[in-house]
């Protein structure tokens, strides 16, 4: 697989699950949406207009998302994850979805070991998770792979 088919993958499962989440899985009705990672904002962009009436709180080490999808004050959370999501504990969100992959195993292996904890503390019971990265938690119970996406290459979960 070239790294075109890999990027064109990874987008398509992120809408065809974000979709699902709207419109399928449904959400607990209280509660914010993070999202952990902001990159360009393409996914942000696309949680605004799947979710118009919730919250998004947004992180990342940097802002460089395009201007037509710039959160606004509060709900951009400028700084390193590990440390800026654990300000977020307990903040009962509804929806968490984290793409902070980066395609080396070595760096996604320390990823792994903060992140599901940082996800599971984030979310209300019942919230649902979305990331590029498994997230190995015993309070995230992993929900099944939609048929148009790749195995392993994106994942669900149901906080329980
Ligand atoms: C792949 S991009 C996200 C793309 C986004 N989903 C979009 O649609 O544009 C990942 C982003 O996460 C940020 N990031 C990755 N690891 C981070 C960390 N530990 N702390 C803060 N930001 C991080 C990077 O700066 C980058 O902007």
């Amino acid at each position: 697989m070239s790294r075109l088919d890999t990027f064109i993958s990874r987008m398509s499962a992120q809408r065809d699950i974000l979709n699902h989440v709207a419109h399928d899985l449904g959400l607990p009705p209280e509660g914010a949406i993070l999202e952990v990672g902001l990159g360009n904002g393409r996914t942000y962009s696309h949680l605004r207009q799947l979710f118009p009436d919730r919250r998004i709180v947004a992180f990342d080490r940097a802002l460089n998302a395009h201007r037509t999808t710039l959160p606004q004050g509060d709900d951009f959370v400028l700084g390193e994850i590990n440390e800026t999501g654990r300000n977020f504990a307990g903040s009962e969100a509804a929806l968490v979805h984290a793409d902070i992959g980066t395609g080396y195993p070595e760096s996604e292996a320390v990823i792994m070991s903060w992140l599901p904890q940082i996800v599971a503390d984030m979310l209300q019971s019942g919230g649902v998770a979305v990331s590029g990265l498994s997230l190995s938690h015993p309070q995230l119970q992993e929900l099944q792979r939609l048929p148009t996406v790749e195995e392993g290459r994106y994942h669900m979960y149901r906080k329980i």
